[in-house]
């Protein structure tokens, strides 16, 4: 609830499956009313059960993030239903696992037009909403991989690198109107998502996301934190914190080491067949839920997620435990 006086509207792009259905479920026990925008009806169906089922209201709205007017047609859709768009997250993606010598221009185009153009017409089509009111917030999904790329997934971490950079433009002439508007981006680690069953791929072996591996409901939770506190960015997970940096200090070095680890790190020792049907261009039949096939490896917890959301918590026990090893040397020398 906002304040505890209306239930907030919320728009989710991707909302049928991974993490955007995980954080429509996190939004409805909130009971928020929620605009849930994909292209796969089942899935779609699946997701707006659940958001009834938990409490809040949901609304279907199947749309193509890759075409400007489907997305915009939905965002209003959104306002005669349930009011003023309180919250936007852009979540929606796709890929094509390969090495980049392999893929095809058209592939390479419409992953980009997905995941990259999808988050800059979900902000566009929200802007639109939420500029005349002066209030809002936009939380942009992203990943370690928009700091520091991988290989075999170039259109991806070029897509994630673009959003932060849009992102960032657009922050400041939010900030340099003096806009209410707020502007987040919430970089995940690897999540157990349906998107390894189902992007297109080129690998011999199945693709799996580089462990450590989380449940998308911390993503979910970290998305619903950051649409209400005013972070500018939000690390999710030791691993992301460690790509980000890592990849300030010695980018060079994390190059090489990719070279020699990312290729086996992105596989199970699972076949796949290179015609397996993707997600790529239309979407995919059946209701795909939330997680994907890795659920025994995945956690469903992040400390350093709690760390960072509970800062004052943080910086006590910090000083707490300084203050008791100060006290053992005191102790020591004496
Ligand atoms: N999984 C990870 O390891 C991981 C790590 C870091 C960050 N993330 C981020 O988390 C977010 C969600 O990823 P995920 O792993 O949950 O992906 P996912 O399981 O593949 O789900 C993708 C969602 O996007 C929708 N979608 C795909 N193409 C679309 C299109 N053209 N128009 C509208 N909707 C479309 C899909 O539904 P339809 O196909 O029915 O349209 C689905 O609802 C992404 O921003 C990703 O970058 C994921």
């Amino acid at each position: 609830m906002n304040n505890g006086m209306k239930s907030e509207v919320v728009v989710i792009t991707g909302a049928s499956a991974g993490v955007g259905r995980a954080t429509a479920q996190a939004f409805a026990r909130q009971g928020a009313m929620v605009g849930l925008i994909a292209r796969g009806r089942e899935g779609l169906e699946g997701a707006r059960k659940d958001v009834e089922s938990l409490g809040g209201k949901g609304l279907a709205l199947p749309a193509d993030v890759a075409r400007y007017d489907e997305v915009e047609s939905a965002a209003a859709a959104v306002e005669k239903e349930f009011g003023p768009i309180d919250i936007w997250v852009n979540n929606a993606m796709t890929t094509v696992f390969s090495p980049f010598r392999e893929i095809k221009p058209e592939e390479y185009k419409r992953a980009t037009e997905v995941t990259y153009l999808g988050a800059v017409y979900g902000t566009m089509a929200a802007l639109k909403n939420m500029l005349p009111r002066n209030q809002g917030c936009i939380v942009q999904v992203g990943s370690a991989l928009a700091y520091r790329s991988i290989p075999l997934q170039a259109p991806y971490c070029g897509a994630k690198h673009a959003i932060r950079g849009f992102t960032d433009s657009l922050r400041s002439e939010l900030l340099h109107d003096q806009s209410g508007i707020h502007l987040t981006m919430v970089h995940m680690p690897a999540l157990n998502t349906p998107q390894f069953n189902w992007c297109k791929t080129r690998l011999p072996r199945h693709p799996k996301p580089v462990p450590p591996i989380f449940q998308p409901e911390v993503a979910a939770e970290a998305i619903v934190w950051a649409a209400h506190h005013r972070r500018r960015e939000v690390y999710v997970g030791r691993s992301t914190v460690k790509a980000i940096w890592g990849n300030k200090v010695a980018p060079g070095i994390l190059d090489r080491y990719l070279a020699a680890t990312g290729y086996d790190a992105q596989q199970t020792r699972e076949p796949v067949s290179a015609d397996r049907p993707s997600n790529l261009f239309e979407p995919l039949p059946g209701d795909p839920g939330a997680h994907g096939i890795f659920d025994a490896e995945a956690a469903d917890r992040s400390i350093q997620f709690w760390e960072t959301s509970h800062r004052p918590w943080t910086a006590l026990a910090g000083v707490g435990l300084a203050a008791m090893a100060c006290f053992a040397y005191w102790k020591r020398i004496r």
